[in-house]
């Protein structure tokens, strides 16, 4: 069943998931969902959705150095089709993976059934009315979705961490940054320079205060750690097929031309202590 964009807009949250495979024909002109509408793709598509989702593996593998979560309850927000909270579901002790789309979580529920995880419980809800308690998670987690730091504060016990993971933001489309910035308003014209997508290109730390999250009060500052990171796909022609159904048809002549089966992506972690 074919529809409209306002149509998929207007069917709201519960909308299904279409079959298998289908995201791969499309109208390039007038894609439906179009281009950049993520939340629409990944529930529309969830298998595309997770099959691009490769530089969450990286922030959750990153991550992973940086923390240790075992024994933690982590709250996942935004938690997609898994790539997040069955990264985090390595080591902690139970994963929490919130979304608003039903059809995302069915599709990460699937995906569940095929590991051998039995501490990540899907709960269909929405960022901005968590479906958890006050004080009830040791760590919450948001990677590539948006954030209300208000809400993951109430849910955060006492000392608990906030995490945010994504790209920095003068490269959220990692190296296809600067070919597509002149067609989309949306992204920042400044883009980083080509060096920091070089896989040998050094970790960087930084700093920031809490007016990042709307000022919930955290202990000491914020912090930062950049790294570049590579998604391998399985070969040229599904990295161009993949990343030209999200970005366009530029995305896809750019692995095509130069038979490139990576993307590489400068990606952050953001990470601070909630005081209570
Ligand atoms: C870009 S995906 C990120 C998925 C996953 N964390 C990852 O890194 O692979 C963002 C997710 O946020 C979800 N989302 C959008 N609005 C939401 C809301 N109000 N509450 C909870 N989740 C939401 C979308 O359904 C989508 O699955």
């Amino acid at each position: 069943m074919s529809f409209t964009q306002e149509e998929i807009i207007r069917s709201g949250y519960k909308l299904q998931a279409a079959p298998v495979d289908s995201w791969r024909f499309y109208d390039e002109i007038n894609p439906i969902p179009g281009y950049f509408q993520f939340d629409w793709l990944s529930s529309r598509h969830p298998d595309l959705y997770h099959q691009f989702a490769l530089s969450t593996v990286g922030l959750m593998e990153k991550l992973h150095t940086i923390i240790d979560l075992t024994g933690c309850d982590v709250l996942d927000i935004g938690a997609g089709t898994g790539r997040s909270a069955m990264g985090a579901a390595q080591k902690a002790k139970r994963v929490f993976a919130v979304d608003f789309y039903l059809s995302v979580v069915l599709f990460g529920k699937s995906q569940l059934q095929r590991t051998n995880l039995a501490n990540v419980h899907y709960i269909n809800g929405d960022r901005e009315h968590l479906p958890l308690p006050e004080n009830s998670v040791d760590v919450v987690i948001n990677a590539w979705a948006e954030l209300n730091p208000k809400e993951a504060y109430r849910v955060l016990k006492p000392n608990g961490y906030l995490i945010q993971l994504g790209a920095i933001p003068n490269a959220l489309c990692g190296e296809l940054t600067s070919e597509l910035a002149p067609d989309y308003p949306w992204l920042p014209k400044d883009c980083a320079p080509a060096e920091v997508f070089n896989p040998t290109y050094p970790d960087r730390q930084d700093t920031a205060d809490n007016s990042i999250w709307n000022g919930i009060p955290v202990i000491g500052s914020i912090n930062i750690h950049q790294f570049t990171y590579v998604a391998h796909y399985q070969n040229y022609s599904e990295a161009a097929c993949i990343t030209g159904r999200l970005y366009g048809s530029k995305a896809k002549r750019y692995f095509m031309t130069r038979e490139q089966s990576t993307f590489s992506w400068r990606l952050q972690i953001i990470m601070g202590q909630v005081c209570k």
